[in-house]
């Protein structure tokens, strides 16, 4: 234990749940031990099936806690005595099964009875199966687990346990160490990027980006152009500016922000899946809903199971796919009124091509609080550039229009637009339009 480090006399907890990448949790404690930290182990007993509790107990010179119905040889409750003797806890690797507990409150182990228990600071660092991880089921979770306040460190994208790629890989240890020195010093759990502000500390803000694809058959798609920089853009911003950023990218080339829980999709349904998830009936997740997603508005009817022969022929016919801003300002409206809850601000996007005046009608017709419309067809301003020239509509002040920007100021714009609104915002009645 260093004396020098960052973390320097602190106490932590580390939590090691049942995931492969348990075995990482040594070298964990040892970067955590170098900056200083005094660190106690509590592990799910899936998690001795991966690593010998001897192994962590020798090195961090404290007995470990793996059981939550046995006593400390003292006597003591050891959850209990951990949540409230440590100074941070951080749960590395948290699995599927582990990220559900805690979101419900399930204490059927050490470490998310001491994460009840406990006030100070909790970062978790999911690991799993890429698949898993994009489940709507987990994302929820995660969603829930940022409402709480606790700090995510987002897994990486590479080769799994399992010989396959995908996100779910547990963060590079320097990320989950810088993690917990940010949250034990107080620091907002995010860098504050260039605005120098955290103004949306503590608020979920839920961006859509990209275009959704539709299948005609398993090679070929119905699409449209968006890139999903003005998402990207947004979801960057409101990072920069405190926020827990949840990103749901439909085949975008724009990369994604770190620091955001992205979950990828590719049609509009899986979109809606993801959504709905997001907006359970006692009240949606998130206190800002961005959709920048260029939705398809039209889908093949049926999907051919097999590559479709240009001998053939083809024609294909289309249905409307469900207006996913409409519905989820529904459900919206729905849980504010059981829960009781100040309602999110949601804001849409319509991209036009020659003039904006469906744009205040639209606004209205889906529910939103504020509608950016742009003329997609201008130059600089659309799909693929790098800036944009918008007006941006809300129903209590004349349209604003913006000059032609970089996406990243039209971002900055229009997130101090919706600041205003969630600072006024309160709790709807049943009766109350949205
Ligand atoms: N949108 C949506 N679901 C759809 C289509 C669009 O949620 N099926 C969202 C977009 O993400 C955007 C907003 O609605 O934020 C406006 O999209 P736009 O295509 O302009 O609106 P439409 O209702 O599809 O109107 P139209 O096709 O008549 O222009």
């Amino acid at each position: 234990m260093s004396s020098r480090g960052r973390l320097a006399g602190r106490r932590l907890a580390l939590g090691v749940t049942g995931s492969i990448a348990a075995y990482k949790s040594v070298e964990l404690l040892r970067l955590l031990q170098a900056e200083g930290a005094d660190v106690r182990v509590l592990m799910t007993p899936a998690a001795t099936a991966f690593i010998g509790p001897l192994t962590l107990e020798t090195l961090s010179r404290h007995p470990v806690d793996t059981d939550v119905l046995a006593l400390q040889h003292d006597g003591k409750i050891g959850h209990i005595d951990t949540a409230h003797d440590v100074e941070a806890i951080v749960v590395a690797p948290a699995t599927a099964r582990w990220l559900s507990a805690m979101a419900s409150g399930l204490a059927t182990d050490t470490i998310t009875a001491a994460c009840l228990a406990t006030s100070v600071p909790v970062v978790v660092a999911p690991a799993m199966d890429g698949g898993m991880y994009t489940h709507p089921a987990t994302q929820a979770n995660v969603a829930r687990l940022r409402q709480f306040g606790y700090r995510i460190v987002e897994p990486e994208e590479g080769e799994l346990a399992s010989g396959m790629t995908g996100r779910g890989r547990l963060a590079a240890l320097p990320s989950i160490v810088e993690a917990v020195v940010a949250a034990i010093s107080g620091a907002p759990a995010r860098v504050t990027g260039t605005s120098g502000r955290s103004d949306f500390a503590g608020r979920h803000v839920v961006v859509t980006a990209g275009g959704t694809a539709e299948p005609i058959d398993p090679v070929r798609y119905v699409g449209n152009r968006s890139t999903g920089k003005m998402g990207v853009a947004v979801a960057q911003e409101a990072l920069d500016r405190g926020a827990a950023v949840t990103l749901i990218l439909a085949n975008a080339s724009a990369v994604p922000p770190a620091g955001a829980l992205v979950a990828r999709v590719e049609t509009a349904a899986e979109m809606q899946t993801a959504l709905r998830a997001l907006t359970p009936p006692d009240g949606p997740t998130f206190d800002v809903l961005i959709m920048a997603a260029a939705v398809a508005d039209f889908r093949p009817t049926a999907v051919a199971e097999r590559k479709l022969s240009r001998d053939d022929g083809l024609r294909l016919d289309l249905e409307p796919t469900p207006d996913l801003l409409a519905e989820t300002a529904e459900r919206v409206r729905a849980g504010t009124a059981a829960s009781g809850e100040a309602s999110p601000v949601l804001v849409g996007f319509a991209a036009e091509t020659g003039s904006l005046k469906r744009a205040p009608e639209k606004l209205r017709a889906k529910g939103l609080d504020v509608l950016v419309a742009n003329d997609v067809s201008e130059p600089g301003s659309g799909f693929g550039t790098d800036t944009n020239r918008v007006t941006i509509y809300t129903l209590d002040a004349p349209a604003d229009e913006l000059p032609l920007l970089p996406k990243s100021e039209v971002a900055r714009q229009l997130l101090d637009r919706v600041l205003v609104r969630l600072d006024s915002r309160r709790p709807r009645t049943q009766e109350e339009p949205a």
